[in-house]
């Protein structure tokens, strides 16, 4: 059985021989100095990601024309471009934000929908050594300013409209609520795409990019050197306490990371066609739907839309009209297909399938089986890669490219390569196996964030304080009777809604800014098609009846506060949350209380709230509820 833990010892040796594989501009002199919690991996190795992902292709004459990214939309329009194009528009682009002022250290936020221009913005800003901060295009205003406001970031791209559902979202309105607070805003670059003939609203730190216009093949810019450890990105992600971190990923431990991982588990070739359904605001896009695919030379396929438009077979007709290799998306996009039936299959060849990714959350052994049997007819490797936005890349997961070993469904194997994963006990005991447990990483890896932005305390406090000398992932997992690891959901405060991470503190925070909320607990109900669900209780303040318009403009508030990915599934209206004597709101009551279970073992409560006071508490909890 391939355990790869054996080659662990050697961890350092292992990262040093896959660096190799990458286009540095100068080699690195030590592998790796580890200040525990820092990693700074390749020390004074130089690199640039934008040069690693096109240039250093396009030195071999016959790439030119392959192709880079093939692109559709729900509406029926469709784009290819090869790697020499890509290659133009990314130096157009990085020359139109030097000329504005975009230099080396300079933080750029990218808010743009899935649409070729928005690799090529990441690209061109890390072909300048800055470094980019991609928010996903569905997050609203307020979450948009408030990582402006972390990044205190100079510059914005955004694009003039976006489309999705057969509806056109004028990202650049959202992008001016934003940024008409945000002090630190110098200028916003608006890329003008060329099926909008709308006027651009213009603010006076706009500066409007016209693909058309601005596209010049004299315009070359060459690639900024960096060092290894200089930030390529900071990518925003929820937590257990206050707002979402600034996660922030390095250039040539992040890229040597990437390029490994998703050789090792999709077996990614030159010649594959490649389809990440996650968009590039989340960790997934960036990883591995734009850095990994693009550094070996892939073609990357990007859809922008809903999945069931224009049909309800519009994914399974891509694969089949693109011909598609390498299919990762999401257990929750899983469920939706089960749901709408096997009849969408009809007449739609699947055969160019040869990996199967699944990502975001746990993949309960029906849909794993499902996936393999309909979209993989059975002669394709389900790859179920676990892994984290702090970890840039995959950690557990089968390896298609390596030793492929024998699928469990529902288990994402073992840890790759260079990754000692354990599963731990409260005193950071190894358990057993068939026990559960923390799953904890005891060495560093080159993938791993170097730090949260403008908070490296923070980041020794949530990540490495809890086990000693191990980075704790938030997440319970056990380990099989063949040593299969299984992840079993989170152990923290946050929730995984269709995937995407939400702290249940930001959800919280946002109840409270109605002016009606007096309190307010927010936990997760398990959902069959979303994995998750947000459901809110909350508390008015004196004199304030419930209504079903404050109902709504309470969902309106979150929607507003974070984006219509948490809006919450219910909100129940009580008079008093159920608190523990020290004043802890008692989540494991809620949560029982939706779901209709047992409140479940007590004795872990802490402060001495005794079981017949925890009974009490839930008895009146559960009378004084109202929806
Ligand atoms: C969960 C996404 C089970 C997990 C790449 C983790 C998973 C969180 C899996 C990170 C998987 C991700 N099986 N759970 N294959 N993949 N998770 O930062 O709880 O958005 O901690 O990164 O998603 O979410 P994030």
């Amino acid at each position: 059985m391939a355990n790869f833990s054996h080659k662990n010892d050697n961890f350092e040796e292992l990262w040093s021989k896959q660096a190799e594989n990458l286009p540095w501009f100068k080699k690195w002199s030590k592998t790796l100095e580890w200040n525990e919690p820092f990693a700074h991996w390749f020390v004074d190795g130089q690199i640039n990601a934008s040069y690693a992902c096109l240039d250093a292709h396009l030195k071999n004459v016959d790439f030119k024309d392959k192709t880079a990214i093939l692109w559709e939309d729900e509406r029926g329009n469709e784009l290819k471009i090869s790697y020499k194009e890509l290659h133009q528009q990314v130096n157009n682009f990085a020359y139109f934000l030097k000329q504005n002022g975009v230099g080396i250290g300079d933080i750029v936020i990218i808010y743009l929908p899935i649409i070729p221009q928005a690799v090529a913005a990441m690209l061109a800003v890390a072909r300048l050594g800055a470094t980019h901060s991609v928010v996903f295009s569905g997050f609203s205003a307020a979450a948009l300013k408030d990582r402006i406001g972390d990044t205190q970031a100079k510059f914005l791209i955004t694009c003039d409209e976006a489309f999705y559902r057969n509806k056109t979202i004028h990202l650049k309105k959202t992008a001016d609520e934003a940024t008409l607070n945000s002090p630190s805003i110098e200028k916003v670059f608006v890329i003008k795409r060329s099926d909008a003939d709308i006027e651009i609203p213009l603010q006076p730190c706009d500066i409007v990019y016209d693909l058309l216009e601005h596209a010049n093949d004299q315009n070359i810019v060459e690639p900024t050197s960096v060092e290894s450890n200089h930030p390529l990105f900071i990518l925003y992600t929820s937590g257990t306490t206050g707002k979402p971190k600034g996660i922030i990923h390095s250039t040539g431990g992040y890229l040597t990371y990437v390029y490994s991982t998703i050789k090792w588990a999709f077996d990614i070739k030159q010649d594959s066609i490649y389809w990440c359904t996650a968009d590039i605001g989340w960790i997934t896009g960036h990883s591995y739907g734009v850095y990994g695919p693009l550094m070996h030379g892939a073609t990357i396929f990007m859809r922008e839309g809903a999945p069931e438009l224009p049909a309800q077979n519009a994914w399974w007709k891509a694969i089949e009209k693109y011909k598609i290799s390498i299919f990762y998306t999401s257990p929750t996009a899983l469920r939706m297909f089960m749901k709408i039936g096997n009849h969408i299959f009809q007449n739609t060849d699947l055969s160019s399938l040869k990996t199967l990714g699944s990502v975001g959350e746990p993949i309960n052994p029906e849909v794993w089986l499902w996936y393999n049997d309909h979209i993989g007819q059975q002669m394709c490797p389900i790859i179920d890669t676990w892994w984290q936005t702090e970890t840039g890349g995959f950690m557990i997961s089968p390896a298609a490219g390596l030793d492929l070993v024998k699928l469990k469904p529902g288990s994402a194997t073992f840890p790759l390569p260079g990754i000692c994963a354990e599963i731990v006990d409260q005193n950071n005991i190894p358990v057993d196996n068939q026990n559960k447990g923390h799953l904890v990483i005891t060495k560093p890896w080159p993938g791993m964030t170097i730090g949260i932005h403008q908070n490296p305390e923070l980041f020794k406090q949530a990540y490495w304080s809890k086990f000693k000398n191990s980075y704790y992932s938030g997440d319970y997992a056990i380990k099989d009777k063949d040593g299969y690891f299984w992840l079993l959901g989170r152990a923290d405060e946050v929730l995984n809604v269709s995937g995407h991470r939400i702290g249940t503190a930001e959800v919280e925070s946002a109840t409270l800014e109605h002016p009606a909320v007096a309190e307010t607990a927010v936990v997760g109900i398990k959902d069959e098609i979303k994995g998750e669900v947000i459901i809110v209780f909350t508390s008015l303040k004196q004199g304030i009846a419930v209504t079903p318009e404050l109902k709504k403009e309470i969902v309106q508030t979150i929607r507003k506060q974070i984006g219509a990915f948490a809006t919450p599934k219910d909100i129940y209206f009580v008079e008093q949350l159920p608190k523990t004597r020290s004043g802890k709101i008692m989540r494991r009551i809620l949560k029982a209380i939706v779901q209709g279970d047992q409140i479940g073992d007590v004795s872990t409560l802490e402060d001495g709230t005794s079981v017949e006071e925890i009974n009490l508490i839930y008895k009146n909890f559960i009378q004084s509820i109202q929806q």
